[in-house]
């Protein structure tokens, strides 16, 4: 069985947790998308860790894990990642793919996607500062990329770097009277990166291929979350991916036919990092109890998270462009406490009711959430393990989910950790 599992909303949905759990019955996890701008979460026992590149399922020392070609690679992330897993007793020698198509993160795109997010002020994004922008741009734009597979090449990678170094040097000077960045020192540090990754760099796409001829199963894990995603998100306070499973099948060459099954993840409620619309956020006594409850501050840049009530259209929509088969539904206990809850079940927009997500930010911004109320719990939930054992209030809410977004939830998350999870029958 090839399984999806990608966000429904802004991000930061718990898809580390979902996969990690997944992981036990697969043979193969696969990232297909994003950069170090990710931040995946496992939590097992007291053991905590957080993954940028590495897919979640690389704490299971039985899983092979690949990076796929749509990924945007910072070695400095990625060899840290290798290096304190290994540190912790787990190796990824010999179960580690990397695409040589991937697109790799030098210092000189987190330059550039600092300069610009200074120099947008009051208009910037918001972005994690990785690189990601600048990087996948220089993909697109072609003529001053670098792939993994070019650090095979050190003698044509140091004239590469040259042209490319000209090239954004003039730039930044023109545009931010910014410094020049060396690429005598950029070239050094590709020497040690090329080094440690060139044993890992592969042909993924054969790879997987030939893994599904042979009856593997694969699990591939989405990075972001379907409102972020560059085609059909808020744009343009986005990533510079296809962050939604529709960024499958150009990410790793695997298309989406040979997926078995797509699952959605969504929180019992809604945040979001960074600028943009958020129609159902709380910015307010409810926004904070949430922010403090969940621990939401992200886990790439410590930021505050944004949040607010869960908004059943936004995750409508996500199931429609994910082909989502079932959810899982995570945070459900950092709703206990809350005395009453509401749920966006549609957007009222120049007095007219849709259900149908606008992704075009002048609409979002208009959008009234329709809100329903449903009452609240008080029990600890963090324990329970069935779904019947649960609140019959918290059973509700669930099912109120499970209607709005159309689709059944087949998880629920009552804490952090890997155990702290229960599976519906
Ligand atoms: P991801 O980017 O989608 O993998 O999510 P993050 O790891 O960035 O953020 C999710 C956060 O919620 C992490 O700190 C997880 O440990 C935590 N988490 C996941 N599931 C649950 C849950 O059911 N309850 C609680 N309280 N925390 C959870
Ligand atoms: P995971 O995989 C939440 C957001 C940033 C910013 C916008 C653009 O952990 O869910 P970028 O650095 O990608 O150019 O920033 O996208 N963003 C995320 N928000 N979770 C993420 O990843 C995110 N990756 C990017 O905050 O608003
Ligand atoms: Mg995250």
């Amino acid at each position: 069985m090839n399984i999806c599992v990608a966000g429904l909303q802004w991000g930061d949905e718990g898809k580390g947790k979902v996969v990690d759990v997944l992981a036990e019955r697969s043979d193969i996890v696969v990232r297909y998308g994003g950069g170090s701008n990710a931040g995946h979460t496992v939590v097992i026992g007291d053991s905590r860790f957080a993954l940028h590149l590495l897919p979640s399922g690389s704490i299971r020392k039985d899983v092979t894990c690949v990076i796929a070609n749509a990924v945007v690679l910072d070695p400095e992330v990625l060899i840290s990642e290798i290096d304190g897993l290994t540190e912790r007793g787990i190796s990824l020698e010999g179960r580690l793919w990397i695409s040589e198509n991937t697109h790799v993160v030098l210092d000189y795109h987190k330059r550039e996607d600092q300069l610009r997010e200074e120099s947008l002020g009051k208009h910037k994004i918001g972005t994690t500062i990785r690189g990601i922008g600048p990087c996948y741009a220089d993909k697109v734009g072609r003529s001053y990329a670098v792939r993994m597979g070019d650090f095979r090449d050190l003698k044509a990678l140091k004239a590469k770097l040259d042209t490319i170094l000209a090239y954004k040097n003039k730039l930044f000077g023109a545009l931010y009277d910014a410094e020049p960045v060396e690429a005598e020192a950029i070239f050094e540090k590709c020497q040690a990166y090329a080094a440690r990754l060139v044993p890992f760099t592969t042909d993924t796409t054969e790879f997987l291929h030939t893994s599904i001829a042979a009856g593997k199963s694969i699990l591939f894990e989405g990075a972001q979350g379907s409102l972020l995603d560059l085609d059909h998100g808020t744009f343009p306070f986005v990533t510079s991916s296809n962050s939604s499973s529709l960024g499958l099948p150009s990410g790793c060459g695997v298309p989406a036919r040979m997926v078995d099954k797509y699952i959605g993840v969504i929180k019992a409620y809604t945040t979001r990092v960074g600028a943009g619309p958020f129609p159902t956020e709380q910015d307010n006594e409810v926004g904070d109890f949430i922010r403090e409850a969940g621990n939401e501050y992200g886990t790439t840049t410590g930021r505050p998270r944004r949040c607010g009530w869960f908004d059943g259209v936004a995750a409508a929509y996500g199931v429609k462009i994910g082909s989502v088969d079932s959810l899982v539904l995570l945070h459900l206990d950092t709703l206990t406490g809350l005395k009453e809850l509401k749920v966006c079940k549609a957007y009222e927009i120049d007095g007219q009711e849709k259900t149908f997500f606008p992704a075009n930010i002048d609409r979002l911004a208009q959008a009234k959430p329709v809100y329903e109320t449903l009452p609240g719990w008080d029990d600890d939930i963090t324990e329970v393990t069935t779904f019947d054992a649960l609140p019959a209030k918290a059973q509700a809410y669930v099912q109120r989910v499970e209607e709005i977004v159309g689709r059944p939830v087949e998880m629920i998350g009552v804490g952090p950790k890997r155990s702290q999870t229960i599976v519906r029958q």
